[in-house]
């Protein structure tokens, strides 16, 4: 089996939740098993050890980005940041708001997190809609740097957020659909 399957098969489907008519992708299950988690969190590594693709700083989203991204930058010997929904982050923040597959929502991001010129690699664990990646991809720019890639465990193609985050010129990495 490859990498994408296997990782596919321990993604559990919630139908109706948090509201009728949403499948909503549950990556615990990769987390909870460590053989899972490893193989996870590799595949992102080693994509992002190779030159020119290595990032200054991994930037994550709340909350689920917040799991991979931080191991994943503990792995390269990078630094992490975090970004934040609206009223968590206790220094002076930019702010984006943005709309979901299932709500609407504002994210902050520290205005000293990232300098400008850096190569930041934004990681979250889906990408539906788009929205939270491009305001996180909003937030970063605001303050200069260099967004590298966008990163997700999930796409869901369907629903048009790979297509917008494209248009929007973000590149994108994911790992199964
Ligand atoms: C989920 C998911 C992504 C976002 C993707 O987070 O973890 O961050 O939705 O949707 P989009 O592409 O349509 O923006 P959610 O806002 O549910 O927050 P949580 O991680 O705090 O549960
Ligand atoms: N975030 C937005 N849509 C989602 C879905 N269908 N599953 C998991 N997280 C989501």
């Amino acid at each position: 089996m490859d990498t994408s399957a296997y990782l596919k098969a321990h993604i559990r489907t919630v139908p109706d939740w948090p509201a009728p008519g949403v499948q909503f992708r549950d990556i615990t299950p990769l987390l909870q098993d460590p053989k899972v988690f490893r193989v996870l969190i590799d595949a992102f590594v080693h994509r992002y050890m190779v030159r020119g693709l290595r990032p200054d700083v991994v930037a994550g989203l709340d909350a689920r980005g917040f799991i991979i991204g931080a191991v994943l930058a503990y792995e390269l010997g990078l630094g992490f940041v975090p970004i934040r929904k609206k009223g968590k982050l206790p220094y002076t923040t930019v702010q984006e708001s943005y709309e979901l597959e299932y709500g609407s929502a504002t994210v902050e991001l520290h205005a000293d997190a990232v300098q400008a010129g850096e190569r930041v690699l934004l990681i979250d664990d889906l990408i539906a809609t788009g929205g939270t990646m491009l305001a996180g991809k909003r937030l970063l720019e605001k303050l200069g740097a260099h967004v590298l890639e966008g990163a997700a465990i999930v796409a869901l193609p369907s629903l048009g957020g790979m297509q917008r985050l494209r248009d929007n010129g973000l590149a994108l990495h994911t790992l199964v659909e």
